[in-house]
């Protein structure tokens, strides 16, 4: 059998990894600033992470919820205390999509309306409703294609403003991220963030801040939507939340109404991956990793500034956008090919940086020594 060929593959066999190293197969080092798409949040095989999923895999891996599992509680309380928001309540899924997925359908339950305003540039993941959010048509197929979708201008005061004073009781729900990922890590701005807010209450619409690619403390505030000062009804986590291992969720603010069989999933919220997720977030805490997130970005975001040939550097903490003009496209695969350095990409020419959050200031120079070189060459 062969495989569905819908991944375009660097072909490089990464066989080991440790912290923000990986090797290949022929025993070749590379520093990982990728993380595997922004997913790696507390390095590679973290010894207490190997350690809490392997005591958890001997003990028990999956029961279904319909069962006690308290591990899922034990999650939610650290959760609440690392990202400040302890009264809000979770929601576990599998996914970034499928967390967006069931935001996007809980503020419809809860509104009883179907409008959802979705922005320029937004990605919110490859399921129905959480694709038809997305701004990339050619990943909408036509079953998914929905008029209760709005797009509207990124940043875009006024538009925004004009569509909840024309069709503002219709709107159940607005989803943004706090920095686009693959738009190209572009930051929503603090205004437009207070203006969803004030929006959304006056109109009794939902606030969703999709936090899958920004949040878990990448920008060194548990969540980026946090830089403005104002509080979402429901925000969306995947990537970073296991490490790896595949969980997502969604916290909900205290004003949603839960009641039985609302939201559902087979897998979300299984033993094995609260043991991944309990084992992230205590790593998280007791290495102060946003902190480390925010120093060593800050760092490097200042360091980037100071290239000529660099257009414009976007983005907050460890979440960094580089973007070149195109006739330094060759860059990011050069950085690869010759200095054995993953960075991820955002069309048409932007590196993006991604790394764990623990990645640490002598990784930052080394990156920084390897792209004058490729700037130079
Ligand atoms: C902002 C954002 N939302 C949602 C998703 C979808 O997540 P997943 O691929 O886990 O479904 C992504 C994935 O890149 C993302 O960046």
């Amino acid at each position: 059998m062969e495989l569905f060929n819908v991944y375009p593959v660097t072909p490089i066999n990464i066989v080991r990894a440790k912290g923000s190293i990986v090797w290949d197969e022929q025993g070749t080092e590379y520093l990982d600033l990728y993380g595997g798409h922004a997913v790696i949040s507390i390095g590679h095989t973290h010894p207490h992470y190997v350690e809490s999923i392997t005591n958890q895999l001997n003990n028990i891996a999956f029961y279904s919820n319909s069962v006690l599992i308290p591990i899922q509680r034990r999650l939610s309380t650290l959760l609440g205390e690392v990202s400040g928001k302890n009264d809000f309540s979770l929601f576990l899924c599998n996914s970034g999509a499928e967390a967006n997925e069931n935001a996007l359908k809980l503020a419809s339950f809860h509104t009883g309306r179907k409008k959802v305003i979705a922005f320029s540039k937004s990605f919110h993941g490859r399921t129905s409703l959480a694709v038809a959010a997305t701004d990339n048509p050619s990943i909408v197929a036509p079953v998914n294609q929905t008029d209760n979708v709005v797009f509207l201008p990124f940043n875009d005061e006024e538009a925004l403003a004009e569509a909840f004073a024309s069709y503002g009781n219709e709107i159940a729900a607005v989803i943004i991220e706090g920095i686009q990922g693959v738009g190209g890590i572009r930051e929503a701005s603090i205004p437009f963030l207070k203006l969803i807010r004030s929006l959304c209450d006056q109109y009794g619409s939902v606030f969703i801040a999709d936090s899958v690619q920004c949040g878990y403390g990448r920008t060194g505030l548990f969540f980026s939507h946090d830089y403005a000062g104002v509080e979402a009804d429901i925000y969306s986590m995947a990537k970073g939340m296991g490490n790896g291992f595949p969980i997502g969720g969604i916290i909900i603010s205290p004003k949603f109404k839960a009641s039985f069989g609302l939201l559902g999933t087979t897998f979300g919220g299984n033993h094995l991956a609260c043991a991944a997720a309990v084992a992230v977030l205590e790593v998280i805490k007791q290495d102060n990793l946003l902190a480390n997130a925010e120093a060593v970005g800050n760092y490097l975001i200042e360091e980037l500034k100071k290239f000529d040939k660099v257009l414009e550097v976007r983005g907050r903490g460890l979440m960094i956008g580089i973007e070149l003009p195109e006739e330094l496209a060759q860059v990011k695969k050069d950085l690869l090919l010759k200095n054995k350095i993953f960075t991820g990409e955002a069309k048409p020419n932007v590196i993006r940086l991604l790394p764990a959050l623990n990645m640490n200031k002598e990784m930052a120079d080394r990156f920084l020594t390897a792209f004058d070189e490729r700037l130079k060459a």
